[in-house]
């Protein structure tokens, strides 16, 4: 019978074995799959461990900072780089949902490429790739599918001659967060919603701009911060806020408005592969447009994601 702590045991020796006193790079997501990959890594090598961690400027509100926190305080060897300004300028004048993903997936490799190179003598490259990511090939999570699906752009990064190690390849995504519970990861990070590798630009329809980042970024938190409230977050399998940039007339007092719309979508979910959408209650629905109307300047209007997937994808873009 499958233990997570007798596999988390004979992973951390086969590490060990495997790479000596040798350097390891990773970069991590704040996802689940490379927080419990680095998890390992670290007690099976310590500080031959370097863990990266890009803020693309397309993440939730304050997730960076949160997440940051954790992992030092899980005493991980990690440095956050701040890449903001070099993913939002690829990102100006882009309007095409895959251009914007081949646009980030491209400055995603140069950024980890130009800081892996910081690590002397590094030897491997260590993903979180979990075992339906290695039957679909395209992992769908977590910038090891931004790498996989843009490692034919170009010659090879430096980065990418390095090989390869996988610890959480055989494993489902049930298994992988039950090992991450056995580590003493917190619920804060074993409870994560998925969260796409592009983030936000593919909830932001059409260009995106620092502009309306803010926007969605507030909106988001706003919905996320409710759905906690109210007992809802781990109830849903994936929830976010997405910007529509359509205008349309409202009143502010005695003032028209013509501004955008924020649509909330939530699913149910086994793999993403299929989904409902979930029937939130009115009172929580409610208070949510609410507070996002009356917070959110640039937003005048709320709507509700019913559709399914399929027809519908979770994402808009
Ligand atoms: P869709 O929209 O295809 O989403 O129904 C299914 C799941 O995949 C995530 N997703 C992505 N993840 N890079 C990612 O890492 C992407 O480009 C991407 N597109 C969609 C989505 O958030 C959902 O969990």
């Amino acid at each position: 019978e499958w233990t997570s702590e007798a596999f988390v045991e004979t992973t951390i020796a086969d590490l060990q074995a495997k790479l000596g006193d040798d350097k390891v790079v990773l970069a991590l997501s704040g996802g689940v799959d490379s927080s419990v990959a680095a998890i390992l890594l670290h007690k099976a090598i310590g500080k031959n461990l370097h863990c990266i961690f890009v803020d693309n400027g397309l993440l939730r509100k304050d997730e960076y900072e949160g997440v940051l926190e954790q992992y030092k305080h899980l005493g991980l060897n990690i440095k956050g780089v701040d890449a903001k300004d070099r993913f939002l300028s690829q990102l100006a004048g882009v309007t095409d949902p895959e251009l914007k993903r081949k646009a980030i997936g491209r400055v995603f490799i140069e950024v980890f490429d130009d800081e892996a190179h910081q690590v002397q003598d590094v030897k491997w490259l260590a993903q979180g790739t979990i075992y339906p990511d290695v039957i679909e090939s395209v992992s769908v999570n977590g910038p090891s599918a931004t790498i996989k699906s843009h490692h034919n752009v170009g010659g090879l990064p430096d980065f990418m001659k390095l090989q390869v190690v996988e610890p959480l390849n055989t494993l489902f995504k049930d298994e992988v967060r039950r090992v991450g519970t056995s580590l003493g990861l917190e619920h804060f990070i074993i409870g994560r919603h998925p969260f796409p590798g592009p983030g936000l630009a593919i909830r932001i329809l059409g260009e995106v701009t620092p502009e309306k980042v803010a926007i969605l970024q507030e909106a988001d938190a706003i919905y996320i911060n409710n759905l906690k409230e109210a007992g809802l977050y781990d109830k849903v399998w994936q929830a976010g806020a997405i910007f529509l940039p359509v205008q349309s007339v409202g009143v502010m007092g005695d003032e028209r408005t013509y501004e955008n719309a924020i649509c909330l979508r939530a699913v149910e979910s086994i793999d993403g592969m299929t989904a409902d959408w979930c029937h939130l209650p009115y009172q929580v629905l409610a208070k949510i447009s609410n507070e996002i109307i009356n917070k959110v300047k640039g937003i005048n209007r709320v709507v509700y994601d019913i559709s399914s997937k399929p027809p519908a994808t979770i994402e808009w873009e």
